[in-house]
């Protein structure tokens, strides 16, 4: 092993080197934050939070659960703002905390039960693999690519489109607003999941029609069942490597680049410029983290990427290298209010 030879020694004296110290073993036990996320989640904590504060002991019996080992975990959650305990031992709802009820709008329920599940955490796991490789873990650890392997496992299927939706639902209809969408024409939403974003732009533009093309599976539990979108959209199960349906106005790609490397990303942003309609736009919706070293939620999901599939959260220069080999240019990139922006691409 190769170990550098330190110049600048950490100073054990210090108050702020050892707050340093401190912090690396906090970050290093950071598995069990997202363990105590999925407890939380899983035994409906934040449910049974939403009528006002109580107790472990109250939390326990209602969820029969031990109070003295749930009281452990809500207070390592309180330490990092989901729920907060008062002076009586309560514990509070918290801004982030009200997202992990079920069933309320915006619920990110199934997203955390997807994030924390195994499917992720093991794949994270040979995240050494990964750095050594170049390869994803999950092909190594389950045996097969993460969407192939989805095709064979109705389960891990139902997990990943259930918690891709309710990941997606609270920025879909920022998403939506924060694009000038045409008045009249045709969005094609390319891996569009259960059609949430696709939902959102057809409420908000009553002149436009839409398809949702994604793998057979993904489209049984679409969202696009309203009356208001009656006879305005059809589904279409496909695979967006062969082609994608002609003459989009529109063609959307939200979370679907990222999760490709960059042969096949050109592969899915050909298919789309083959399909454009004259004057249509491609774009690329995804988390374009700044260079600095703020948090940003895209930064985990770039790891995430690496983890699970071949991809990666790509800036504006990576995305313009696909464009150009796609026979595409890129126009704009529009920010939303959400941590995902809009990339724009016409025919070049
Ligand atoms: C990360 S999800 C994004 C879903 C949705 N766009 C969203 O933002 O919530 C990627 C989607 O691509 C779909 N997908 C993967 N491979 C595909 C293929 N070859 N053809 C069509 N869809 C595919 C998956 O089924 C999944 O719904």
């Amino acid at each position: 092993m190769n170990t550098p030879n330190p110049t600048d020694k950490p100073d054990l004296t210090d108050a702020t080197a050892h707050a340093g110290a401190a912090h690396l073993i906090e970050q290093s036990l950071g598995h069990l934050y997202s363990a105590a996320l999925r407890t939380a989640a899983l035994h409906h904590l934040a449910d049974h939070l939403a009528g006002g504060p109580r107790t472990a002991a109250e939390l326990a019996r209602l969820t029969g659960t031990e109070a003295a080992f749930l009281r452990r975990c809500l207070r390592y959650l309180a330490s990092r703002e989901i729920f907060r305990e008062d002076g009586n031992g309560a514990f509070h709802l918290t801004p982030a905390a009200q997202f992990l009820r079920a069933g309320v709008p915006g619920s990110l329920r199934d997203a955390v039960l997807m994030f924390t599940d195994e499917i992720f955490v093991r794949s994270s796991s040979a995240l050494d693999h990964t750095v050594r490789t170049g390869t994803p873990g999950f092909p190594t650890v389950f045996g097969a690519p993460f969407f192939a392997y989805l095709q064979g496992d109705a389960a891990a299927r139902e997990l990943f489109d259930t918690g891709m939706a309710a990941f997606s639902e609270p920025l879909d209809d920022l998403v939506a607003g924060a694009y000038p969408f045409p008045d009249r024409g045709t969005v094609v939403d390319v891996g569009g999941g259960r059609g949430g974003l696709l939902r959102r732009v057809l409420l908000r533009h009553p002149g436009l029609s839409g398809v949702l093309l994604d793998q057979a599976p993904a489209l049984a539990d679409h969202v696009l069942g309203e009356s208001a979108l009656a006879g305005r959209w059809r589904a279409e199960p496909g695979d967006f490597f062969a082609s994608v349906p002609d003459g989009g106005d529109v063609y959307v790609l939200k979370h679907v680049l990222h999760d490709w490397d960059d042969e096949a990303a050109v592969r899915i942003l050909s298919a789309c410029r083959r399909g454009l309609a004259p004057g249509g736009t491609v774009l690329v919706v995804d988390s374009v983290p700044a260079p600095d070293n703020a948090p940003h939620p895209g930064k985990a999901l770039d790891v995430a990427m690496m983890t699970i599939v071949t991809g990666k959260e790509r800036g504006p220069k990576d995305l313009d290298v696909l464009f150009a080999r796609a026979g595409l240019r890129r126009t704009r990139i529009l920010p939303t209010p959400t941590f995902a922006s809009i990339v724009e691409a016409v025919a070049a």
